[in-house]
């Protein structure tokens, strides 16, 4: 089982819905493709704070299997800005001890971005300061779906092994913290198998405003909480006896 302690010296694992550029550029009569941009900006802010504040992991959604419905130039501007990130951002992840990982389907992206995720993805293996996981063409049930369907083949399972095919990593922290920002509460299909403990946080203000002291405010409201894992206190599951079959 992943441990899903909450002792403040284990680093985190956080899963952010980048939400509201669109709304962000809008009312700034600006176009929506502006906040996307903007929004970029918000990343690099979040990524360089987020391992000062004890996150060791970092999710975050990007484009959904279910954002492919928006207008054909809206989609394809987000494409743009995902090949200039991969293309751009590199060196800078790598300086700074960032491995990027990106979950969701490759197979339906513009030509050359597969590659181009490789590539980034080979060239930050090393770093160990924080994982950044971006999620694009993303679908948790997907995700679910598929790790079912390699499942069917195996005789016995595991919650680890599970995890293992739904998350596509040996190990990976069950998220503790999802934020969502722009003041949509909902999950819109991102993490429902890693997230089934995740706290949730919802903060009405849009992606592209967003800052390392709105991250601060997240994890203190986070700290607050106690998570009790179904038991009646703060505990850790390993604690527990072992429900791993399934
Ligand atoms: C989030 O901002 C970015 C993506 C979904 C790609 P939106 O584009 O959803 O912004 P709003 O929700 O329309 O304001
Ligand atoms: C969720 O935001 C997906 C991302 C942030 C990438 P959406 O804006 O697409 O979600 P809904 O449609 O409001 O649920
Ligand atoms: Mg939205």
């Amino acid at each position: 089982m992943q441990s899903e302690s909450t002792s403040r010296n284990e680093k985190l694992h956080v899963g952010i819905i980048m939400d509201g550029n669109g709304r962000w550029a809008t009312r700034r009569g600006l176009s929506r493709v502006r906040g996307h941009e903007a929004g970029v900006e918000t990343i690099r802010r979040i990524v360089e704070a987020a391992p000062k504040q004890g996150i060791g992991t970092l999710t975050l959604y990007a484009f959904s299997a279910d954002n492919w419905r928006r207008p054909r130039a809206e989609v394809a501007a987000l494409m743009t800005l995902l090949r200039f990130y991969l293309a751009n951002e590199v060196q800078s992840l790598v300086r700074n001890g960032v491995r990027l990982t990106v979950i969701g389907r490759r197979d339906r992206l513009p030509d050359g971005i597969a590659t181009a995720i490789t590539r980034a993805e080979e060239a930050t293996a090393r770093g160990s300061a924080l994982h950044l996981r971006i999620a694009v063409d993303y679908s948790a049930r997907d995700a679910i779906l598929n790790a079912a369907a390699k499942a069917a083949a195996l005789t016995s399972l595991t919650r680890e092994a599970f995890s293992q095919l739904v998350t596509g990593e040996a190990g990976l922290r069950d998220v503790d913290l999802i934020i969502r920002t722009s003041g949509e509460k909902r999950l819109s299909d991102f993490l429902l198998w890693e997230g089934a403990y995740a706290e949730l946080h919802f903060t009405e203000r849009m992606w592209p405003e967003f800052d390392a002291s709105d991250l601060t405010a997240a994890l203190a409201a986070f700290h607050g909480r106690e998570r009790r894992f179904g038991g009646l206190r703060a505990i850790v599951p390993e604690e527990v006896p072992s429900l791993s079959r399934v």
